[in-house]
């Protein structure tokens, strides 16, 4: 599979350069990337244009700092050299893969790695019908930071394939299920649209656009608390979000149905979450 993408792959774009994906490389006794002192985004770009591409420098550069990543990267240069990259790949609809590399110690120096993958998509019934999430106990370290830090999403994630489920949702040792593996957790209550405190999860690109699309509706306010896995049969309906999911009802959770059908509030949310992209990008 690696090797079909790199096929297609005609280039990696390194520190702003573009260069064949064999030269794009990480040395063995790199200690960034033994200790994962790094930083990564991932930009969805359908016909060739960004979908709110300055959030995710934004938060690139905010999870940088976060971990006291130093680099001497602007945004400026960054969303140049994303340009340079969407138009010089062969296919238009992308996700464009950013991985900033701290130095790992005096001899080392930072660097930005660009590089274009397929973009992702669900069928329809998942949407039309919900899907199934597990739940997995654990928490990330430096919740904010999108950091390469990934086991815990990976193994968690592992767990949810194998169960037939489309992510796991972290639980903390609170009993709170905060967010998926590369979701961000939601939940309806009553006129209450329920999400996990910002400093608790990732700051997730879909989830602000999410609050943007829907402020100012007086039938539906947004609630940042705890979403307690032990009331989970109080809450109306459930749903994930993402860059490639978009807004994605929840089903099930582990062995619970929470809804045979989707819930009309998260409809209409997933409605104007549509809207809203689609007339700001
Ligand atoms: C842990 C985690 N939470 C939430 C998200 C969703 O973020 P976004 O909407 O920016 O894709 C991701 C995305 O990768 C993630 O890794």
């Amino acid at each position: 599979m690696i090797a079909l993408a790199i096929l297609f792959m005609k280039y990696i774009s390194h520190n702003g350069k573009l260069v064949n994906p064999e030269q794009a490389t990480i040395p063995v006794l790199s200690k960034a990337m033994f200790f994962n002192f790094a930083v990564y985004e991932s930009i969805k770009v359908v016909a060739g244009k960004g979908f709110f591409t300055e959030y995710h420098i934004d938060r690139l550069l905010h999870s940088a700092s976060l971990i006291g990543l130093e680099h001497s990267f602007s945004k400026k240069n960054i969303l140049r050299w994303i340009d340079d990259l969407s138009k010089n790949s062969e296919n238009k609809d992308l996700l464009i893969r950013i991985l900033l590399m701290g130095a790992g110690d005096e001899n080392e120096e930072p660097q930005l790695f660009m590089f274009p993958l397929g973009l992702t998509f669900y069928p329809d019934k998942f949407y039309r019908r919900g899907v199934k999430v597990i739940t997995y106990e654990g928490e990330r370290m430096l919740p904010q930071a999108k950091s390469k830090d990934l086991l815990l999403n990976f193994l968690a994630h592992r767990v949810a394939v194998k169960s037939d489920a489309l992510d796991a949702i972290l639980v903390d040792r609170g009993g709170n299920m905060r967010e998926g593996t590369r979701t961000n957790l939601f939940a309806i209550k009553g006129n209450s649209l329920v999400t996990s405190p910002v400093d608790k999860v990732l700051d997730g690109i879909t989830r602000r656009i999410l609050f943007e699309a829907v402020r100012g509706d007086e039938k539906l306010s947004v609630v940042e608390e705890d979403i307690p896995l032990k009331d989970i049969e109080n809450y109306d309906g459930f749903f994930l979000t993402s860059t490639s999911m978009n807004v994605m009802p929840i089903r099930q959770i582990d062995d619970v149905v929470i809804a045979k059908e989707v819930h009309p509030k998260i409809k209409e949310i997933a409605k104007r979450f549509k809207q809203y992209s689609q007339s700001h990008t």
